[in-house]
């Protein structure tokens, strides 16, 4: 079985991706110091495959540590990089702590893939690259990238590191994924996001109103130029974006290196805050309270992708809609308690 290192891999997008990269014949490697990760997220792992998950406790960034883990693990055919810090307004407070965390993480790890001759990376993008899109949807030649944070900086130096890195190694090969806005939960209801404190997020907020745990979901403007007023997103379930890792790394399997290209991975819908709200609402036949408060600093009115290329060229699409992964999260709420 091939091995592949998924850093951050008791995160949410992680979790649910060591789940896919079980189910496809991978042998998944968590490399996770469980910063912003809970055991919880182990215990449900284990449930899920049936045994529990191969995981290193250190941090990806430690250079001599994680020399440590691939020496043990030995054969590597590959490395999913998920672990970095994510809060769009902790990045605007301590910029300092993204760029060195975000980028220097990815260093140290393309550093010992070269060493090592590890030739596969999945690297964990984000739609914050295309900043405020000037056309909509969306689509990979985008070419204003006026990310709105340093965290949205962070993720486009990597994806700039990751093309000079192709360039001067011929044998690399690395996947640029452009996540959109993940939500829901496994189906299982075993694993989920474990957002700590108050969620930045819209729908671990919204599930928290509903159950309960908040006042109220705070709407952040509903002025904008958009058909309610509220922002508009392309919200894609977990499980979705899970598989297309495995997508992506068959994909590339099947490649000559060098090669670097990025996909965006998104339904190619956009809803609205309000529409997320009521859709919450009828499918789970729960009511959630609202208001409507100011703008948020650094939104971006709509953003939603352009989804030919991940189609025709990596062969994905989102199959689960947006009341399956409202579904999903509510069932791992209700779990949480
Ligand atoms: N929102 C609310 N109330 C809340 C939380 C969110 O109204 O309590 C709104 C936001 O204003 C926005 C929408 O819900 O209109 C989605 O907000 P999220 O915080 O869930 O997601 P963002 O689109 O702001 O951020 C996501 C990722 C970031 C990424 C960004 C790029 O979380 O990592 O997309 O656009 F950088």
């Amino acid at each position: 079985m091939k091995k592949v290192i998924v850093t951050g891999g008791a995160g949410f997008i992680g979790s649910h991706t060591v789940v896919e990269l079980a189910a496809a014949g991978y042998a998944p490697v968590i490399v996770d110091d469980l910063r912003n990760s809970e055991e919880r997220a182990l215990t449900g792992l284990a449930a899920l495959l049936g045994r529990a998950p191969v995981v290193h406790r250190v941090d990806c960034g430690d250079e001599q540590a994680m020399r440590e883990v691939l020496e043990a693990e030995g054969e590597v055919h590959g490395v999913i990089h998920f672990a970095a810090d994510k809060a769009v307004g902790e990045s605007v407070a301590h910029p300092t702590k993204y760029y060195r965390n975000n980028i220097g993480s990815l260093a140290v790890l393309l550093e010992l893939m070269r060493q090592r001759g590890i030739r596969s990376m999945v690297f964990s993008s984000s739609c914050t690259v295309y900043g405020e899109p000037k056309e909509l949807p969306v689509d990979e030649t985008a070419p204003d990238r006026n990310a709105a944070s340093p965290y949205g900086f962070t993720k486009v130096a990597c994806e700039q590191l990751l093309r000079d890195e192709v360039s001067a190694s011929p044998m690399l090969k690395a996947v640029l994924l452009r996540y959109f806005n993940p939500i829901g939960a496994h189906p299982s209801g075993l694993i989920g996001e474990l957002p700590r404190g108050v969620p930045n997020n819209l729908v671990p907020y919204v599930s928290q109103a509903a159950a309960g745990l908040r006042d109220r979901l705070i709407i952040h403007g509903a002025d904008y130029d958009t058909a309610d007023g509220t922002c508009v997103r392309d919200y894609i379930h977990v499980v979705d974006l899970a598989k297309a890792h495995v997508t992506a790394l068959d994909w590339m399997g099947q490649r000559p290196a060098p090669l670097c290209e990025a996909f965006n991975l998104g339904t190619g819908r956009g809803n609205s805050v309000l529409e997320v709200v009521r859709t919450f609402e009828a499918v789970n036949g729960v009511p959630v309270p609202h208001a409507i408060g100011p703008r948020r600093a650094g939104d971006v009115e709509s953003v939603f992708a352009d989804t030919r290329r991940s189609a025709e060229v990596l062969g994905w699409r989102a199959r689960l809609t947006l009341a399956d992964a409202l579904r999903d999260a509510w069932n791992w709420q209700r779990r949480l308690g």
